[in-house]
């Protein structure tokens, strides 16, 4: 019998991640469908968001359903309103199994169990998680008495059957004792940028800036226990530094050594934790998740200065990972075996949408639709014309990077671009770095990188002799936050850099993220038009038709 599990996450980036058997069904973030940023889960969201967009939800009944909390505590009564909304809306049965999952461990699964590793230490850093109290996991050091008390890093060894926690930093909650890693760097990006979700703005910064100008000081590290120097303590929470960008040259330029010192002993901490778990799990392989594992510099220092030999990041190691965690936690509990479902692609959005891309029914009468006989030619004409194209097809991607599913896409060649994208069409800081992609066998013609990087977790230089080749993708400090790609993960994407090879010994294309100011990742037909709309992109790709304002040469 083929069981089916249902993950859900409702807190920041709310997602989820339905199973059926090995394979998965459909995982998304509720900020998809709701058009806004980091969208928290609540009541009411399977009736009007996630089933209606995943019909498979209704479709089989679910043998399980696995949630996470973190420190948010739920009364019975809103519990009761939770499941009674399950009931009503999904297909359950009588035999349907209801699951909790501590929010550290719910990031574990998501890690650990799709990595294809066999064994590995796994390390989970975010803000904060569960409360010890509600941990389900087993801790050797017991929990301690304080309630207030949640895990802030935890640190494991992994085999197929065991998940043992090596050690937890715990945090009491209260700004006087403020710690961990995650609550640095959201400390550090309130400095610049208050609200949810800014920390990406930081490092785009950070690469400005020159660390030693700012401070030398760095965070207080004892084995896997990371704290805040006096000095950390006094600039980000005692009497906080606030820089208001965008500046004048002198306090961008101080904004940006702020940020580099920041990321420099954001980086040196994560660093040294990672070399005790290496020595405390005797392994060489590393799987990341939690919200820091988003910061792709440090990500990269995790490769190149611990011992760790391998190193595992999902694509959605923030938050609306761990609906994917539940549900694998669920298919495990079942089953009694560890799932064999790997995270290779990321294309896991619902199918019912992806298939509604390519209808594009209805545009306005003065635009222009075209159905070229060979689409990608076309396509490639229209990049080395210097026009921006946002590209969607098939399944969204889950994480928060864009992967060729929905992506806007131009030529890295025109220095231009950066400028142009981020301002008129993204509406975002002139100083976000823009990515490339590039098909695997051809990434270290352009880069020094060793390996894949299929989701863009990690940084690579850009080889000097082509950062002036392709300088609308290459940040101030030489580097590039890659994608690299193949034809079996997606191959229109390798296709459309082959013809673009041809057309102009570039093998490179931009590519970041389809969507406009302050918005989520567009999702539907509808999203991508009305980007098409609001800003200065040229046109929209939706196989087998290119739409565009006006009809382009
Ligand atoms: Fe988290």
């Amino acid at each position: 019998m083929t069981l089916t599990v249902l993950g859900i996450n409702r807190t920041q980036d709310a997602s989820i991640c339905l199973l059926r058997g090995n394979s998965i069904v459909a995982m998304i973030a509720k900020e998809r469908l709701t058009r806004r940023k980091h969208h928290w889960g609540a009541l009411g969201d399977f009736e009007r968001f996630y089933v209606p967009s995943v019909p498979e939800l209704r479709e089989t009944p679910i043998d399980a359903i696995v949630e996470c909390f973190s420190t948010q505590e739920l009364s019975p009564h809103k519990e009761q309103q939770y499941r009674e909304e399950l009931q009503r809306t999904l297909r359950l049965t009588p035999r349907t199994r209801f699951l909790r999952l501590s929010h550290h461990f719910a990031h574990l699964y998501s890690a650990y169990d799709p990595s294809g590793l066999e064994e590995a230490a796994v390390m989970v850093i975010d803000a904060q998680g569960s409360h010890l109290r509600n941990l389900n996991e087993r801790w050797s050091s017991g929990v301690p008495d304080d309630p207030r008390l949640r895990e802030i890093m935890s640190f494991y060894r992994c085999r197929p059957d065991e998940r043992t926690c090596l050690a937890k930093q715990a945090w009491d909650g209260t700004m006087s004792q403020v710690a961990g890693l995650g609550m640095f760097y959201y400390l550090l990006t309130q400095t610049f940028f208050p609200g949810e979700g800014n920390e990406g703005k930081v490092m785009g910064l950070a690469s400005y800036g020159c660390a030693e100008r700012a401070t030398t000081e760095r965070l207080r590290v004892e084995d896997h226990q990371v704290s805040l120097s006096e000095w950390w303590k006094s600039s980000l929470v005692d009497a906080p530094v606030r820089y208001t960008l965008p500046a004048d040259d002198e306090r961008f330029q101080q904004a940006a050594d702020f940020a580099a010192a920041g990321q420099r002993a954001f980086e040196d901490a994560l660093v040294s934790v990672a070399h005790w778990l290496h020595q405390a799990s005797g392994l060489d392989q590393l799987c990341f998740a939690g919200g820091t594992a988003l910061n792709c510099s440090a990500n990269t220092r995790l490769l190149t200065d611990t011992p760790f030999q391998r190193l595992f990041i999902p694509p959605a190691p923030g938050d609306a990972g761990t609906a994917l965690g539940c549900a694998l936690y669920g298919m495990e509990q079942l089953t009694g075996v560890r799932s064999s479902i790997r995270w290779e692609t990321d294309y896991l959005g619902p199918a019912s949408s992806g298939e509604a891309l390519g209808r594009a029914g209805d545009i306005p009468p003065e635009w222009h639709r075209e159905r070229p006989a060979r689409l990608w030619e076309r396509v490639t004409e229209l990049l080395v014309s210097g026009r921006t194209v946002g590209l969607a097809q098939g399944r969204s991607e889950s994480g928060p990077r864009a992967l060729g599913h929905r992506s806007i896409l131009a030529d890295p060649r025109r220095p231009e671009m950066k400028e142009h994208v981020n301002r008129d069409i993204k509406g975002r800081e002139w100083f976000r770095p823009l990515a490339p992609v590039v098909a695997l066998e051809e990434a270290p013609t352009y880069f020094d990188l060793d390996g894949p990087c299929p989701f863009m977790q990690w940084t690579a230089l850009v080889r000097p002799e082509y950062r002036e080749i392709i300088p609308a993708v290459v940040h101030c400090d030489g580097t590039a936050r890659l994608q690299t790609v193949t034809p079996e993960q997606n191959p229109d994407l390798y296709h459309l850099l082959q013809l673009f090879r041809e057309r102009t010994g570039i093998g490179v294309l931009l590519n970041t993220s389809f969507n406009g100011k302050d918005e989520p990742i567009v999702e539907s037909a509808a999203d991508a038009l009305r980007c098409l709309k609001t800003t200065a992109l040229d046109a929209v790709v939706l196989p087998p038709f290119i739409i565009s304002k006006s009809v382009l040469d």
